[in-house]
């Protein structure tokens, strides 16, 4: 095709123990918006690093602007105009939105080629405000937050004047404000006949900016098509090699006692007068924008950020946690959202991972029972269908997807009695998503007491038997499974406490 900008023939690459990529070919187009899709492991990543310098192939071609290209750096690609969000941050928190934007292609200036900072902070002004960011470029980065912090990655990669735009997973972790921003981006670059790489395990976003796509699994090229003409259906179908029965598959169980009784809860400046309570065998849906504070009052709840005034009832007796040891000490686990940051330790292996939690009930005398600790780790780690060359790897060797289920199963592993979800399926692909579901509920079924908050709307009201809305730290709903309804539970979240109808 006379024109494709971007062409990979056979493309195989292997890791220690893993092909993670076996035979793959791309076209990608100028103006074009190309969804790459497939499982958690399939290998999208990899591809993404192939084309950005991070990883060489171990054989085949990639074609680009019509010459055989081998690029050993992500500088070399991005000389030639191709560059990469990627799905791990790449960000220098200790220096400013300027630095990390200019990182490696400097604006030079002046007779002796010294680096011109006043030049690079105007232009780092002048996109933050093209896309209509409000942060300062000398703005440390480690002082923005997740959402602001993913912009300015996209800042940067926008920086660069490319002709091959890579996002992956660009949205898992924007508000929905931001989302949109980013789709306005994606169709400006395409109406500049830019090609566009998206990678995404949402189905709404692929439908909504993507053109073409191409399906892998397990390393494997199994075909390609226009959006247009197929179904979630025929995606799914290609991505996981069958058809998918239930995607929210809620167990009907009863609810038993209350367990846990949050009582006018406040944090200054953070969230206000929060209460509700929770069974055993009940799953509570907390639904919000992201920043909505529903995160807050977890961390709250399982001792890690202050309370200021309020009172926690735990099986009937006053809680009030001082750490996150405390609450694990009542059989409570949290799942937190911000994996990579504080759930996952990369250059540990995946058994300890997943057995760190409960290192001192494995070990004697200092030293850990490694047939316990495999134990564990095959239970756990097989229930969640962790995609590894074995278990003793390190977890950086994982994809973005299967490291999320290490942590995962790193805390069902405590057989907690309150297990706090947050965002529990972000970055998991729809497969797995069934398989998270299904776990949950069964756990519930039997009686365990779950907390699940979510920003996808049909994964709460597919899991919940009770909703709690939040808005800009407060409570604005509350419905019972049989009450709730997209339309009042998202009117809710922007902040209508009239519309919601609950019991306020
Ligand atoms: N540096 C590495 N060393 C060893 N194995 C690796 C490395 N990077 C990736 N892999 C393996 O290659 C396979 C493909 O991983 P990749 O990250 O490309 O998946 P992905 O499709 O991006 O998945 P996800 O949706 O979870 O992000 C996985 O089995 C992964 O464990
Ligand atoms: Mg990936």
């Amino acid at each position: 095709m006379s024109d494709t900008v971007l062409k990979l023939e056979n493309i195989t690459k292997f890791f220690p123990g893993i092909k993670a990529l076996d035979g793959v070919h791309l076209n990608i187009r100028p103006g074009e918006v190309h969804a790459l899709i497939g499982e958690n492991g399939a290998g999208k990543s990899t591809l993404v690093k192939i084309l950005t310098g991070v990883h060489l192939p171990t054989s085949g071609r990639v074609i680009y602007k019509g010459q055989d290209v081998s690029f050993k750096t992500a500088i070399e690609a991005q000389d030639a105009g191709i560059t990469a969000i990627h799905q791990e941050a790449s960000m220098f928190p200790e220096l400013s939105v300027t630095e990390n934007i200019y990182m490696g292609h400097h604006l030079k200036g002046g007779k002796f080629g010294a680096l011109s900072w006043r030049q690079m902070r105007k232009k780092t002004a002048a996109l933050l405000e093209r896309m209509e960011l409000d942060i300062n470029p000398d703005t440390l980065v480690k002082n923005l937050g997740v959402a602001q912090r993913h912009m300015v990655e996209i800042a940067k990669a926008l920086s660069i004047d490319a002709d091959v735009v890579i996002m992956d997973e660009p949205t898992s972790a924007l508000t929905l404000r931001e989302v949109e921003d980013l789709y306005k981006i994606v169709r400006q670059l395409k109406k500049a006949g830019k090609a566009i790489i998206f990678i995404s395990h949402k189905f709404d976003e692929i439908f909504e900016i993507c053109d073409y796509f191409t399906v892998l699994r397990d390393g494997k090229y199994i075909g390609e098509g226009l959006v247009a003409e197929h179904s979630i259906d025929d995606m799914v179908t290609m991505m996981v090699g069958r058809s998918l029965d239930q995607m929210y598959p809620k167990s009907e169980a009863g609810i038993g006692d209350e367990i846990l009784n949050v009582d006018n809860l406040s944090s200054d400046g953070v969230f206000r007068n929060i209460s509700f309570n929770l069974h055993k065998g009940e799953i509570l849906g907390f639904f919000g924008l992201v920043g909505a504070g529903r995160t807050e009052v977890m961390r709250a709840i399982f001792g890690i950020d202050k309370i200021t005034s309020g009172n926690i009832t735990l099986r009937g007796k006053k809680y009030h946690p001082h750490s996150a040891g405390d609450a694990m000490k009542q059989q409570i686990a949290y799942v937190p959202e911000d994996r990579q940051t504080q759930g996952v330790i990369l250059e540990m292996s995946i058994a300890r991972n997943i057995t760190l939690p409960q290192i001192e009930s494995l070990s004697r005398g200092g030293i850990i029972n490694s047939k316990a600790e495999r134990e564990v780790t095959v239970e756990y780690g097989s229930m969640m269908e962790i995609k590894a060359a074995g278990w003793q790897v390190d977890a950086d060797t994982l994809s973005g997807g299967n490291q999320q289920k290490v942590v995962l199963a790193k805390w069902l592993a405590t057989k907690p009695q309150i297990l706090i979800l947050d965002e529990p399926t972000k970055g998991i692909d729809v497969a797995t998503k069934a398989a998270v579901h299904r776990f949950v509920s069964n756990l519930a079924a039997e009686g365990l007491a779950v907390i699940m908050v979510s920003s996808e709307l049909p994964e709460v009201l597919g899991m919940s038997d009770r909703i709690i809305v939040m808005h800009e730290g407060e409570m604005t709903a509350e419905f019972s499974r049989d009450d709730a309804d997209s339309d009042r539970i998202i009117l809710a979240a922007t902040g209508h406490r009239t519309a919601a109808g609950g019991n306020q």
